[in-house]
This record gives structure tokens, sequence and C-alpha cells, in this order.
């Protein structure tokens, strides 16, 4: 099994970032100096992966702008010679083959992931949130493809969560302890659950490799939890399904204290010393 292709769900409303998404993609909520969804299109490239499908709706033309050809902007910045800035404004529009579909009504991740299915066929494929971005030094789809080339399984990246925000996501039920890789067999999921129901703190966090049998799930899956198809819905009835726990920082853009966050954590780690240093120093200025 060969993983070839990405899908990127990006055409939510955003309601919780309001009313910054009322005119613009939450995916494009620039964190630093890049919008949130060119990480996320980088860590699939990062993977090998060079053929990526955009999942958009309305009011998300700003996404398929950032990643075309820019020829006056080009123009107007190789004759003022900051070719720097060339550069970096060139490489986006050569990091994959980019494709679209737009999702018709939003009606939940799940049926946005079903609109991949002509483009995907009959293969597996990564799948990123296009609001999450995981900055981890193995890379968190590069490890979900090897682990599902090794194990010819769809897989899944876990995280522990605290107790009281498993409401807030899918949760996951293992089976045993992890193999030498550190993935293992999940046996159920359930999503948005009561705490008291959950059966585990293990929690999706918006990275899978998922064999093509998700899309016949989905076809047949009723809409669930809030009205809207659940892409968990549908893996729960995935013949094999491993999970594996990553380390790393995941941030959801879609959630204001996360995007925060986000940019100061990822400013200080920065490898632009001037910019560590003004962000250190704000910090310290108003917290020490
Ligand atoms: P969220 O669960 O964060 O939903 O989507 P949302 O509607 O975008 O945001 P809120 O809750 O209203 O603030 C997770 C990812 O799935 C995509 C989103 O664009 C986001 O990248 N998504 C969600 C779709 O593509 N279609 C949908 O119908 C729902």
């Amino acid at each position: 099994m060969e993983v070839t292709k990405a899908v990127i769900p990006a055409a939510g409303f955003g309601t919780r970032f309001l009313p910054v998404t009322k005119a613009q993609p939450k995916e494009m909520m620039p964190v630093l100096d890049k919008p949130t969804i060119q990480y996320v299109v980088e860590e699939a490239v990062e993977a090998g992966i060079d053929d990526i499908l955009i999942i958009t709706g309305r009011g998300k033309q700003a996404i398929e702008r950032h990643f075309d050809k820019s020829y006056e902007l080009e123009e107007e910045l190789e004759a003022d010679g900051k070719l720097d800035r060339l550069d970096r404004v060139q490489e986006i529009a050569d990091l994959a083959d980019i494709h679209y579909v737009r999702q018709k009504e939003r009606e939940g991740l799940g049926d946005a992931v079903l609109y991949a299915r002509k483009h995907v066929g009959d293969e597996p494929f990564a799948l990123l949130l296009g609001d999450t971005i995981i900055e981890n030094d193995r890379g968190c789809t590069e490890t979900l493809i090897k682990q599902a080339e090794e194990y010819e399984s769809s897989v899944l990246s876990l995280e522990r969560v605290p107790c009281e925000q498993v409401p807030s996501y899918g949760v996951a039920d293992v089976d045993g302890s992890a193999s030498a890789d550190g993935s293992f067999p999940v046996t159920d999921f359930v999503e948005k659950p009561p705490q008291e129901e959950a059966p585990s703190n293990l929690a999706i966090t918006g990275r899978y490799v998922l064999t093509p049998q998700i899309f016949e799930l989905l076809a047949e899956t009723e809409k669930g939890v809030g009205g809207e198809l659940q892409l968990t819905d549908a893996i729960r009835q995935l013949d094999h399904v491993r999970g594996v726990e990553l380390a790393g920082d995941r941030y959801d853009i879609g959630n204001i204290p996360s995007w925060l966050q986000a940019n100061i954590e990822m400013a200080i780690r920065h490898d632009d010393g001037e910019m560590n240093e003004a962000v250190e120093a704000l910090l310290k200025e108003q917290f020490v």
C-alpha cells in the first residue's frame, strides 16, 4: 500500500473566530508570516506528497489565490530587486499540484471528506485538517504514512488531553499496549462523549491516513452529533484502525487562545533571532 495523495478539508464556517471569519477563511489566519493552511500543505509535502486536494466552499477563494502564481507581484518584486521575497512568493506556487473541489453545503467533516472520493479513487490517502498546525520533529503525516504502509491499515494520530476536554473531541478506545514503534490497535471511537462515558482521554487530533473503504462507509453513514455527517462515525466501522500517540505541539487555529499560543510559541522557536528577541522582550515586559 502506497500513500501518494493528501486531502485537506477547509470548507468549514469557523464560527468560533467570528467576526474575523465573516469574509475570510479561518484556514488563511496568519501564524507569523504564513497562513495556517500553508503550514498544513508543507507538512504533506515534507511527507513526500505532491498531489493535494483542498476541499473549499463559498467565501474560500483566498485559499486558491494564495497557492496560485502572482505575476504582477512577482514582476514588481523582481523590478525592485527584492529577490529573497520573490523566492518566498514563488516557492508557494511550486509547493505541489494543488486541486480544489467545493463542498456544496457545510454538512460536516465526513461530508467534506466524501467530496474527495472522485479525486482519490481506490487508494489510501492522508487527511490533514486545514485549521490545525502540528509541530513535530518526526513529521506527523510522515510518521502516519510509514505506519499505514507497514500495517496496511488506517492510522490516526492521537493525543492525551485533559479529561475535562474530552467532550470536545473524537475519542479512541484502545486495545492493549503500544508496539515498539509506538502504535496500537484502536477498537472504537466516540465523537464528543460526555466525560463520564469517554473510553479514554486519547483524542483524535486532525491527522489521518485512511483506506478508501472510508468512502463506502461515509456514503452509508447517517448524520450524527450536531446534525452533521461525522467522520468519526465512519472511521469506527473501518476494518482496521491503528492509533499513534505523537509528541509535539498542536494548534487548533479555529480557537482564539490556541491561535495566540501558536503565534507566541512559534515566534520564540523561529530561526529569525530578531523575532525571538522581540517576542521574548515583549513577554518579559508584560509578565515578569
Ligand atoms: P471544525 O470542526 O473546526 O468546524 O472543522 P468549523 O465549522 O470549521 O469551525 P467552527 O466550529 O464553526 O468554529 C475542522 C476542519 O474541517 C473543515 C474545516 O474547514 C476545518 O478545517 N470542515 C468542517 C469542512 O471542510 N466542512 C465542514 O462541513 C466542516
